[in-house]
């Protein structure tokens, strides 16, 4: 028998729903993204987030069921991102889930974003299945893990700092390209020259696994700075090329060594940095000359949508690992933690 998910995504400045079928079959998928109304501000403010999620978030639940040919009676279960995220915009999240679940009688399930982003890598065309070498790049989160299997991970290293996706938008800002910062430098880059300037490697010594992009940051504008006195004219594509090197390169080589460390032949990329054009080319490249098999969900599926917490929801069905309704909003959950049953 199919199990067929409602799914609600609201972590950031996405209202999303989504119905999706045995963790694979998107059914349907709605995103309404709030980006334009944040770009004045340089960034995402949570009280607009919030009370754009609360005007938006039942005009897209009921797209979602009208696309996927779904009443609220015939789904099987109600899913929703618990944490991590921002406080009131998962707030709105959680509270429209339980009303739906109790309402419509259904069971509720609590999902974990970066659970999401990855079992994002399951939806069709998606053929992955555990265990595998998973690196996760959003705007909160830069974690290299083995996906030991659905529901459980072994972090083998994460930022020591800022996530990547942060650091994109925080160079973006300082370069004057504005926000999302993100696909400014994704696009800026494609009209630069990678090697025009050499910024160090986002490591740290003697922990091969985990990132530090913070000093990167410095770099970038100490670099910035630097051209301002000396009256220097700085190419902003070869600066966004240049910067964007430097972080595939880290994200890239500490895949492949973990790949070869612990003997996976498979990986898997997410998060909306995944989307990234660069580092989907680099990592192909690399992967494809270890003889690693690589997945990339499409760039719609990298940055948040509900399909990806429908996807990672089925497996919690299975289990019969159900949340009561008094689920709340965990801004700060870590990797692997369930929200408590009561
Ligand atoms: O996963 P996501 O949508 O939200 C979080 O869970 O954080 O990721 C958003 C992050 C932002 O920092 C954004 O700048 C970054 O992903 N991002 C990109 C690209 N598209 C989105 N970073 C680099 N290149 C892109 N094309
Ligand atoms: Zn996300």
């Amino acid at each position: 028998m199919a199990a067929d998910i409602l799914a609600i995504e609201t972590s950031c400045d996405e209202t999303a729903a989504a119905v999706i079928r045995d963790g694979r079959q998107i059914l349907s998928s709605v995103i309404y993204s709030q980006i334009d109304l944040h770009t004045e501000y340089g960034g995402v403010v949570p009280e607009i987030a919030s009370r754009k999620h609360i005007e938006k978030l039942n005009p897209v639940i009921r797209k979602a069921l009208r696309d996927a040919g779904k009443t609220l009676g015939e789904v099987d279960a109600v899913a929703v991102t618990c944490g991590p995220g921002l406080v009131g915009p998962l707030l709105v999240g959680v509270a429209e889930a339980k009303a739906i679940a109790f309402a419509a009688g259904k069971p509720l399930i609590g999902v974990h974003h970066i659970e999401g982003h990855i079992a994002a890598n399951y939806l069709e065309p998606g053929t992955l299945e555990p265990p595998y070498i998973g690196l996760i790049v959003s705007g909160g989160h830069t974690h290299l893990v083995i996906v030991e299997d659905y529901t459980s991970f072994r972090i083998l290293g994460r930022t020591v700092d800022d996530a990547a996706g942060e650091v994109f938008d925080k160079v973006a800002r300082a370069v004057g390209l504005g926000y999302p910062g993100g696909p400014k430098i994704d696009a800026a880059a494609k009209e630069g020259d990678p090697d025009a300037i050499d910024f160090p490697k986002a490591v740290v010594h003697g922990e091969e696994y985990s990132f530090s992009f913070s000093g990167l940051k410095s770099c970038v504008l100490n670099y910035l700075h630097h051209a301002e006195q000396t009256g220097e004219t700085v190419r902003r594509e070869d600066l966004a090329a240049s910067f964007q090197k430097a972080v595939v390169d880290v994200l890239c080589s500490h895949m492949i060594r973990a790949c070869r460390e612990y003997g996976f032949r498979t990986a898997a990329l997410a998060g909306g940095v995944a989307s990234n054009s660069a580092l989907r080319a680099e990592m192909e490249k690399r992967c494809g000359e270890e003889g690693i098999s690589l997945h990339i969900p499409p760039k719609i599926l990298c940055t948040d949508n509900a399909a990806m917490i429908g996807a990672a929801a089925y497996h919690s069905y299975l289990a019969g690992d159900f949340a009561s309704l008094s689920l709340n909003a965990y801004p700060r959950m870590a990797l692997g933690e369930r929200p408590p049953r009561e």
